[in-house]
């Protein structure tokens, strides 16, 4: 029994200013296709998870998004965090959902929002097979890209010891966002490969990795003896959550455990989170500038990223590695380096969010 988490809560402030914080990037159609970020994850994903086994994790604030722009989705699916807490705590949630709908055989894709496949249908095969591989070994699997630049901003995953496939391997070590020297170390040793986020395991196994992590939460869940019921267990989150701590899967899940494995993969992954990675994704116009959307006259200028309103028109004359972003009443025009920093740096200053 195959089911897949989708991580959809967080506040997209990397892509400030088009990423607003009550709508963040995983509800905007970024692109103009015709579907957000969230809508294509939940497409690209029901092409071979049952329905009926799609969970969306978010924050209370989405959950009328989430409704709104997956109608098909039963309510019940939506697991709506009270306060934000990060991923780690998500992936329990939806454990414990898990385990008490499913037979013991479930196994869990958890699968972010915020990043593009290029090869759908080599996807679709790599994660049936991971599935397959965490069906019969207890341990956690991530997969890893082969990294493309020096990147501070993903994480990183050392391969070790192989297994019985090819493209498993045990991880040796799992750096989160290190610094651009390590970074760079990293993928000239050419032993490392990017996190993609995507992460899966068998259920029954989570559930044992979490409660080491979460002793107190998933202990008092089981301790409480009282049936299993729905009612019951959105009283326990909304009473519980808070006091859950705030870590992401990454640190929290995956840097200390002893059995995690990395599938190298190459679906054509590329991360729609921050403002250069999808410079870096995108196929370049002239001068190597990258224009989403409205009409934009770039003269003299290079290696830049536009987003403005569809009917706004820009025109640029000799900028150089940057980004201009346009939205409500904010327009940013930062330097595309190292821009993650400084755009937090500024939603403080300004307290627009
Ligand atoms: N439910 C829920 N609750 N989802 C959240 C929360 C939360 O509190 N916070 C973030 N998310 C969702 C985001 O919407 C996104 O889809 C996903 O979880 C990952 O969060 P990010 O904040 O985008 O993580 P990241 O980009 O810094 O780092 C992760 O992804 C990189 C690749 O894109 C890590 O896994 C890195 O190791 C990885 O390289
Ligand atoms: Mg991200």
């Amino acid at each position: 029994n195959n089911y897949c988490l989708i991580l959809a809560g967080g506040k997209g402030r990397r892509l400030w200013p088009c990423s607003r914080e009550d709508r963040p990037k995983q509800f905007l159609d970024f692109f103009s296709t015709g579907r957000t970020l969230l809508q294509q994850t939940y497409d690209r994903m029901a092409g071979f998870i049952p329905s009926e086994n799609i969970y969306i994790s978010t924050n209370h604030i989405y959950h009328d998004l989430v409704r709104e722009q997956l109608p098909e989705l039963p309510e019940e699916h939506i697991l709506s965090e009270p306060i934000f807490r990060n991923t780690a705590p998500s992936v329990a949630w939806a454990t414990y959902r898990i385990l008490h709908r499913a037979d013991r055989d479930a196994r869990l894709v958890v699968v972010p929002s915020d990043q593009a496949v290029f090869k759908e249908d080599v996807f679709k095969t790599d994660v049936i097979n991971g599935l397959d591989f965490v069906g019969s070994h207890d341990c956690l699997l991530t997969m890893g890209v082969r990294p493309t630049r020096p990147e501070p901003g993903y994480g990183y995953i050392q391969t070790g010891e192989p297994s019985e496939r090819d493209d498993v391997f045990k991880v040796k070590s799992f750096t989160e966002k290190p610094d651009r020297d390590f970074a760079r170390m990293f993928m000239e040793s050419g032993e490392f490969y990017w996190n993609t986020g995507l992460f899966l395991s068998n259920v029954n196994y989570l559930c044992e990795c979490l409660k080491r992590i979460f002793p107190p939460v998933l202990r008092k869940l089981e301790a409480s003896g009282a049936e299993y019921s729905m009612e019951r267990e959105l009283e326990f989150v909304r009473e519980n959550f808070p006091s859950y701590p705030n870590l992401s899967i990454d640190y929290g899940i995956l840097e200390h455990n002893e059995n995690v494995y990395v599938m190298i993969c190459d679906f054509g992954w590329a991360d729609l989170g921050m403002w250069h990675s999808i410079y870096e994704s995108m196929s370049k116009g002239e001068g190597d500038n990258v224009v989403i959307g409205s009409r934009v006259i770039a003269d003299d200028s290079r290696n830049n990223i536009i987003k403005l309103p569809d009917d706004h028109m820009g025109i640029i004359n000799g900028l150089d590695g940057y980004i201009v972003a346009e939205k409500g009443n904010v327009l940013l025009i930062c330097k595309k380096e190292d821009s993650s920093a400084l755009i937090r740096k500024y939603i403080n200053e300004v307290q627009v969010k």
